[in-house]
């Protein structure tokens, strides 16, 4: 069942077809070096193990929870009976800082027209600049309700965010639920928070409500994020056999130093898959708040979307070093001993600069073909394309070493 969560890039459609391409390969342990939200490796689950890897943390965690878990997901009962108490009396002690502009927000939430809407907005603003200035409170669980919010989130539910880490953070220290619970529990959150957010999928920037959309707009900020947590926590299985997960492994680094290490060891994969991305659009801009869940350190933030300033850059994202990145990563595997499946879209950056990743590949791999060119809808979530879906040709190519 895996996590359920749209991702920017997704494979999901494409997946049987991949999975074909790679039982064509070497047998043995098949290694997503770029992971993402695991569709691959769920479809590939009855047939091989899984190693994972992904740059972001928040991949990782999933992966991490969905091929190598111990222990279940909690049930919603069990959840909710465990933290109730916690979040509830986090809640009540943070709002009390903001009292006048929770009304303000109660009521702009209400509004019937746009023109009340633009009036209660703006009273509802002032209430808050004035409020976040005198908010003293040194609690450490305050980071969504001090930076984040009024932009993907109104200021309710970035205290109910606070409220909700403050309540999974309690209950692993005294024992209650276990580190694994834990990462379920957070990736619950992240999943919430992404179908709660003002925008369209994403964290790249938060919709600025206009007469054509602030009806969108109040019915996300009307979204209870406590709710959305246990909805999205019934929606999260691990996937395969206890026995089976078991026999995985997750990395949580940059696959251009991962793979050259793995050259030298004694365990290695015999496959592996590479999904790079392949727009200008970051994966850590576009996500950079679920790392923040994760991390929850109080980063240094800038720009229109508050993103962390610390955010990893992928040079398969700059059309300047995609080509030389491609090269970098398909000698390092083949130095590996494995064979390479790679998918690649006929229009990605590696294609505008002027690369051919099937070139690339003959140069390291004893044969090389392209298997499929599969037409699908790929998801932008509205990014820098315009639009939420565009078509693409999905290409995926066999290398054997
Ligand atoms: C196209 S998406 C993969 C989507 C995935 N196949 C799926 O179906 O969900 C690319 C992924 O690569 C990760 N990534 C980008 N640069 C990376 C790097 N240098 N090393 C490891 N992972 C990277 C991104 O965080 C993103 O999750």
């Amino acid at each position: 069942m895996g996590v359920n969560i749209s991702y920017m890039g997704t494979k999901r459609e494409i997946a049987p077809a991949v999975v074909d391409v790679i039982s064509a390969a070497a047998k043995g342990v098949a290694l997503d070096v770029f992971a993402g939200m695991c569709s691959v490796g769920e479809a590939l689950a009855p047939y091989r193990q899984v190693w994972t890897n992904d740059v972001q943390a928040f991949a990782y965690e999933v992966a991490k929870a969905v091929f190598t878990e111990c222990d279940l997901p909690l049930s919603r009962i069990q959840i909710s009976d465990l933290h109730y108490e916690k979040y509830h009396s986090h809640r009540t002690r943070i709002s009390g800082a903001f009292a006048t502009s929770l009304a303000a927000e109660a009521d702009l939430l209400e509004s019937e027209t746009f023109e009340q809407f633009e009036a209660r907005y703006s009273t509802f603003k002032n209430k808050l600049a004035v409020e976040r200035v005198s908010f003293a409170s040194d609690d450490l669980y305050a980071l969504f309700t001090r930076l984040y919010p009024d932009t993907y989130f109104g200021l309710g539910q970035a205290i109910e965010i606070d409220s909700v880490v403050a309540a999974i953070e309690a209950t692993c220290r005294t024992g209650e639920t276990s580190p694994d619970h834990r990462r379920w529990l957070r990736i619950s959150l992240g999943r919430a928070m992404l179908r709660t957010a003002n925008s369209t999928g994403h964290f790249a920037q938060f919709l600025k409500p206009k007469a054509g959309s602030f009806r969108t707009f109040l019915r996300q900020r009307r979204r209870g994020m406590w709710g959305e947590w246990l909805n999205s926590a019934d929606e999260m299985q691990p996937v395969g056999t206890s026995d089976w997960r078991k026999g995985n492994r997750s990395f949580n680094m940059d696959c251009l130093e991962l793979l050259p290490s793995l050259a030298g060891s004694d365990q290695r994969p015999s496959v592996i898959y590479a999904d790079p991305p392949y727009t200008d659009d970051q994966y850590s801009r576009f996500y950079h708040l679920l790392e923040t869940l994760l991390l929850y350190d109080y980063p240094k933030v800038d720009g229109a979307g508050i993103y962390r300033i610390d955010r990893f850059r992928t040079p398969f994202s700059v059309k300047s070093l995609a080509g030389a990145a491609l090269e970098q990563m398909v000698t390092a595997i083949s130095n590996t001993g494995a064979d390479l499946v790679l998918s690649y879209p006929t229009n990605g950056l590696i294609y505008e600069a002027g690369h051919d990743p099937l070139l690339i590949m003959k140069k390291h791999f004893r044969s090389v073909e392209r298997c499929y060119a599969i037409s699908h809808d790929h998801s932008t979530f509205g990014a820098s394309k315009g639009l939420a879906k565009s078509a693409v040709t999905e290409q995926i190519f066999l290398g054997r070493v």
